[in-house]
């Protein structure tokens, strides 16, 4: 190690999830989907996708079984609990074992602190962190009969604050991250890593619907594109890698991570000093 070299070669050769079984939540578009597909392509032999449309999720169900991947669409809303608890159910009786598990879906209905009914905020509270903190309940009585595991949480940096039409998002994914490194910790001792993405504004299925649906024009995109501080925003395949990563081996000893993955940087603020004449990298 006095190289500095990894023990095993390159830690991002280990980006395979050869064999492993999977549940991926909101695994029918956006992110979730281009989790779903990039699992399937790296090698995963199982993936439960679940959500409320059922003729997507079979849709969906169809493209991965055409990768090579044993797919099966759970219905499921996820304000239920019982429903939270037959997706893992259901990956128990199809599969016999599971290796991961991706809470991306989500609920971003807009609020301010006095425009948000209580309804509102329990409803996101019950979809962004009561319906993940059920799924690992789940996940880990599975995993601790395997050999481990690895669940990685989609967050936002929103976490951090949020805009004031976001307050019971922010504050919903807020305590999804704290629940992420809570749980990061507990179940080491189980071989079970859990990690969150803190991710920025991406260019998704649903994030078109409240664009729209909150008065944007259909080519909102375009104008998001170019105020974007790095030229765009994020895609969910710019996501889709670094979440397999955290599923693989790659990432054995990553837990309880939230990072932030964004192009904005929380806490630094003010205008840019551009660099002097002549100056070079
Ligand atoms: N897009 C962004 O700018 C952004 C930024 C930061 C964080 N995020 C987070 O990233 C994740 C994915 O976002 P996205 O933009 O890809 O979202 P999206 O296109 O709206 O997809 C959300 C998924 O969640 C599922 N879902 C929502 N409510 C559900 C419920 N009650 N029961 C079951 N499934 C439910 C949806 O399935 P059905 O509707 O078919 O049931 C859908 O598949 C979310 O957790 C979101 O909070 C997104």
């Amino acid at each position: 190690m006095r190289d500095g070299r990894h023990p095993d070669g390159d830690p991002f050769e280990g980006q395979h999830l050869d064999g492993r079984v999977l549940v991926v939540t909101g695994g029918m578009q956006g992110l979730g989907a281009a989790i779903s597909a990039r699992a399937a392509r790296l090698g995963a032999a199982g993936i439960v996708i679940c959500g409320r449309d059922a003729a997507r999720g079979e849709a969906v169900g169809r493209e991965l079984e055409a990768i090579g991947c044993d797919a099966r669409f759970v219905s499921a809303e996820l304000s239920d609990e019982v429903a939270c608890r037959a997706v893992i159910a259901a990956c128990d009786e199809c599969f016999g074992r599971l290796d991961g598990l991706v809470n991306a879906a989500g609920l971003s209905t807009r609020g301010t602190l006095d425009g948000t009914s209580v309804e509102l905020w329990d409803r996101l509270f019950a979809v962004n962190v009561r319906a993940p903190f059920i799924l690992m309940q789940e996940a880990a009585h599975l995993m601790r009969r395997g050999r481990g595991g690895s669940i990685v949480n989609i967050i936002t940096m929103a976490s951090h604050g949020g805009e004031p039409a976001l307050t019971a998002y922010a504050a919903s994914k807020g305590a999804l991250a704290t629940l992420t490194r809570n749980a990061g910790h507990q179940l080491q001792p189980d071989r079970i890593r859990v990690n969150g993405l803190n991710i920025g504004w991406t260019a998704t299925d649903g994030e078109h619907a409240v664009q729209t649906g909150t008065g944007e024009p259909e080519d909102w995109l375009a104008s998001a594109d170019s105020g974007a501080p790095l030229g765009r925003l994020l895609r969910p395949d710019d996501i889709a890698p670094m979440v397999t990563y955290l599923l693989s081996d790659a990432a054995a000893l990553v837990t309880g991570s939230v990072i932030d993955f964004d192009q904005t940087v929380h806490g630094a603020a003010g205008e840019h000093v551009p660099a002097p004449a002549g100056a070079s990298a």
